[in-house]
């Protein structure tokens, strides 16, 4: 276990002021997470903001609007000096609260594809995860990744079930939840064309793709707003895109990701008050179950790529449709 205390929190902030310099210098996007995460979260130390704009500005130019250019200082050597003046600061009046090097995830759908290696990359960097999956029981993989991972917690939830969604809103009630990912998806019958679709099936895949990562959504967007990282993702699908649609049918999976999308739209303006980003991702063409054997990329590519836009989503992601490579999909 880590000590915990003073001591320990001027450990983790010199270390996250180092890695911010240190991802600034190296020109990397790699820790541009860890920055973001740090420096918001330290109201009480004068002068953080501008270093953080200025690391963030350089660091990742491409993302605008972000920067105030009056605040910025004009070189590093004013952002080195002032990464050690406040580690001293924190160590002699020890005022520095809060600061995490990670966050809380809670996932659905995590028993397995993309949900299992999504817990697995974020456990692995010291986050605590709420790996949620219907069954329990067969969610082998998912124990042995708690087993190495005490902070991944197991928590049992069909995404359809309202009773066991509310009853787990209740259970963590009060907990903050820095990324909310719907991640559960089923995909239907194979090979819907015209004149083939089943009713019952097409009601089933909306509820679980698109009604449920809504009531998700409303269930635990408190635990969101009172994270320091307040994002909510939907796994979509690129076949959700009316304007990437050439093929045609498809009915089902498609339509639930196409509302799915809608969804993500009205959440992000219904919660941009409460600063609550709300983002839409697809995840390539993965092999998994859903992907199959013939899909184009791996699970730990895919996820790579996934979680370096949950790390940098901020308010001005939301509202957007994103490609686990950070490329915008047309609605
Ligand atoms: N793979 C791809 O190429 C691809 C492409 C675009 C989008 N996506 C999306 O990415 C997400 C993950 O897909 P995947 O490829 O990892 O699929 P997968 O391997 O088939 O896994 C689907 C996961 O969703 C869970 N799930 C389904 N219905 C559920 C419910 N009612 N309650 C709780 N969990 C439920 C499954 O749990 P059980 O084990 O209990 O069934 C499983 O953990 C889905 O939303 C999918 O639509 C995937």
């Amino acid at each position: 276990m880590l000590p915990r205390g003073g001591k320990f929190k001027f450990i983790v902030a010199l270390q996250g002021y180092l890695a911010a310099s240190v991802t600034f210098q190296a020109g990397s996007h790699q820790h541009h997470g860890v920055i973001q995460q740090l420096y918001p979260q330290l109201p009480t130390v004068r002068g953080s903001r501008p270093t953080y704009l200025f690391l963030r500005r350089h660091t990742c130019p491409d993302i605008e609007g972000a920067c105030n250019e009056q605040e910025e200082p004009e070189d590093i050597t004013w952002c080195v000096i002032h990464c050690f003046t406040v580690a001293m600061i924190a160590l002699s009046k020890n005022n520095i609260e809060g600061v995490e090097m990670s966050g809380t995830i809670l996932i659905t759908g995590s028993n397995r594809g993309i949900g299992l290696e999504v817990c697995t990359q974020f456990a692995r960097d010291g986050w605590r995860v709420f790996a949620c999956c219907r069954d329990l029981d067969s969610a082998a993989a998912l124990k042995s990744l708690q087993d190495a991972h005490p902070r991944v917690e197991l928590i049992q939830l069909d995404v359809t079930d309202q009773a066991q969604m509310l009853s787990l809103g209740e259970a963590l009630k009060g907990e903050p939840i820095d990324i909310l990912l719907n991640n559960a998806g089923y995909y239907g019958p194979k090979g819907v064309r015209f004149g083939k679709v089943d009713r019952s099936e097409w009601r089933r895949v909306l509820e679980s793709n698109t009604i449920a990562p809504y009531m998700m959504s409303e269930t635990f967007c408190d635990n969101v707003a009172a994270s320091g990282h307040k994002v909510i993702a939907m796994m979509s699908s690129k076949v959700g895109s009316i304007a990437d649609n050439r093929s045609g049918g498809g009915y089902i999976y498609r339509t639930s990701k196409t509302a799915l999308n809608q969804v993500v739209k009205s959440l992000s303006i219904d919660l941009r008050e409460r600063g609550i980003t709300v983002i839409a991702l697809h995840p390539g063409w993965v092999k998994t179950a859903m992907g199959g054997p013939g899909a184009l990329i791996a699970t730990e590519q895919s996820v790579g790529g996934l979680k370096k836009i949950l790390l940098e989503a901020d308010i001005t992601y939301s509202g957007r449709f994103y490609d686990y490579d950070g490329c915008e999909i047309p609605w």
